[in-house]
């Protein structure tokens, strides 16, 4: 267990009130800390960082860049319709795999525009052609990058453009997939130098296709998050209301979401039904719970549904765009939830098994576009205090992989990005209120607001940098991975803010 300071004992503190002690010696440097961890009880990350289901936050870019650093991203769920959620996290599922299973396919009657809608769409252009454009009838041909790259001629037929069948090099699916074996359609694709390597059964179906991009993604980012087949991982955040969460779960399983975060403000009773029911229907998508701020509360949840529940989720009004606690007088500093939730979760431990802590909200970190390392101190603490992972919004709302514009904002005289509560009158006027639970009520109360947050350019230059700081803390007070820090951390307050 963590040192925690006589002053700190049964006292509310945020992270701006502590500090950790470095009093060991570092004989390792900054490259030796290894930030392995659980998001969920089974899904492990080699970056403990989350971003959160906002509609300013996550959307497909931002959960595809999170999870190729090593995290992973919830897309939010105020949308107008479940099947542009969903549709989010297939275009998260599609950006890299091994084998590419059930993968888009035209016939030759298709034309070249159909090719750059799927391409805007999903943002790959190698679509194999079958005779009747189904998975089920036989491979003719394929179109790739190469044939429409300088074409204008949008309605011309494809029959036309095609590599056909006859030329094309394919691998059987017995040699591969069957065999679970990616090392020899890779060989194939260097060997021949091909884009794309179509896999095919006995009847000439197409089963699979391995392309030459998803093997150099694989190489350039070690630290991704994927399953078992090479897809990015990705959560999708559904409302605590039974029926309508079911049917999109269903929705999210068909395009293979890896899990679900229950997302509201406080936990819901009905959260506990939802779990239930995800458990005996789609047993392999992960369940996240919250969010919940004290001892008791993750007490129930362990105790009523532990068999049910992956990884619990703390934080009740702590966001850099909540209101809750001025308004409605509820919540809690975040460093003591955090805290006072692990350390019950760990004491449970035993008997019920291990449950991972999200620590939700209220990270803020100190950069500046000149230096090279983020200071990403808030992170750090979350970890020590027990959390395994840190979710957040307003630190990712600034990248360019958020939605949103950035804009020129003359009275700070700087480039900003809104950034706005799910719980603020603007969000809630589509489906944000489902995370409050008063969608029905007539008169809401606003429990966020919106504001600017300063524009941080490419996450892909962040996140890594974000990353290295983190490092950098736990090289400082000599742990080499969470579970050391956690261990051994000495955690003392800060009396005065600097
Ligand atoms: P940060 O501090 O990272 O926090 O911006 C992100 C988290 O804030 C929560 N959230 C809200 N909380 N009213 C609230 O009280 C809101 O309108 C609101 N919107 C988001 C959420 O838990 C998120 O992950």
């Amino acid at each position: 267990m963590a040192k925690l300071h006589p002053d700190l004992q049964n006292k509310e503190f945020w992270y701006k009130d502590i500090t950790l002690i470095p009093n060991k010696l570092p004989d390792f440097e900054r490259d030796g800390v290894d930030l392995t961890t659980n998001f969920t009880k089974k899904i492990i990350l080699k970056t403990p960082l989350v971003a959160a289901p906002m509609d300013t936050v996550c959307e497909s870019e931002m959960a595809i860049l999170m999870a190729l650093f090593g995290g992973i991203g919830v897309i939010h769920y105020n949308f107008l319709n479940i099947e542009e959620q969903i549709k989010e996290a297939e275009i998260v599922k599609r950006f890299e795999a091994g084998f590419v299973f059930k993968p888009i396919v035209l016939s030759p009657q298709n034309n070249i525009g159909d090719v750059y809608k799927i391409a805007k769409k999903y943002e790959f252009f190698s679509i194999p052609l079958t005779e009747d454009g189904t998975l089920n009838s036989k491979l003719v041909g394929i179109v790739t990058h190469r044939d429409v790259r300088y074409r204008n001629d949008m309605e011309t037929k494809l029959a036309k453009i095609m590599t056909s069948k006859e030329r094309l090099v394919v691998a059987s699916k017995k040699d591969t997939v069957d065999k679970n074996d990616l090392s020899l359609a890779n060989k194939i694709l260097k060997e021949k130098n091909l884009d794309t390597l179509p896999i095919i059964d006995e009847e000439n179906r197409i089963i699979a296709l391995v392309t030459d991009s998803d093997m150099k993604k694989n190489v350039m980012y070690p630290l991704a998050t994927k399953n078992d087949n090479k897809q990015l991982r990705v959560f999708i955040a559904v409302e605590s209301r039974l029926e309508s969460a079911k049917e999109r779960i269903k929705k999210g399983a068909q395009v293979g979401i890896d899990g679900i975060v229950i997302d509201a403000s406080v936990v819901f009773k009905e959260q506990l039904e939802i779990a239930k029911w995800v458990k005996k229907n789609l047993p392999e998508i992960d369940v996240v719970l919250g969010n919940v701020d004290s001892a008791e509360m993750v007490r129930k949840i362990i105790t009523e549904v532990s068999e049910y529940c992956d990884a619990i989720k703390v934080g009740i009004g702590p966001g850099a765009a909540c209101i809750t606690q001025e308004e409605l007088g509820t919540g809690r500093a975040q460093a003591s939830a955090v805290l006072e939730c692990s350390q019950e979760a760990k004491r449970l431990e035993a008997k019920y098994g291990f449950f991972p802590i999200i620590a939700d909200g209220g990270i803020r970190i100190t950069d500046s576009p000149n230096q090279d390392v983020a200071k990403p101190g808030d992170i750090a603490k979350a970890l020590a205090l027990g959390a395994q992972t840190a979710m957040m919004g307003s630190l990712l709302a600034g990248l360019d992989e958020s939605p949103g514009e950035k804009e020129f904002n003359y009275e700070e005289n700087r480039m900003i990005k809104k950034y706005r509560g799910m719980g603020s009158f603007e969000a809630m006027e589509k489906r944000g209120a489902l995370r409050y639970g008063i969608e029905n009520a007539k008169l809401k109360v606003a429990e966020g607001r919106v504001i600017k947050v300063p524009y941080r350019g490419s996450g892909y230059d962040f996140l890594p940098r974000l990353i290295a700081g983190i490092k950098q803390s736990f090289q400082k007070q000599g742990f080499r991975n969470i579970k050391e820090l956690q261990e051994n951390a000495d955690i003392r307050p800060l009396y005065f803010k600097k």
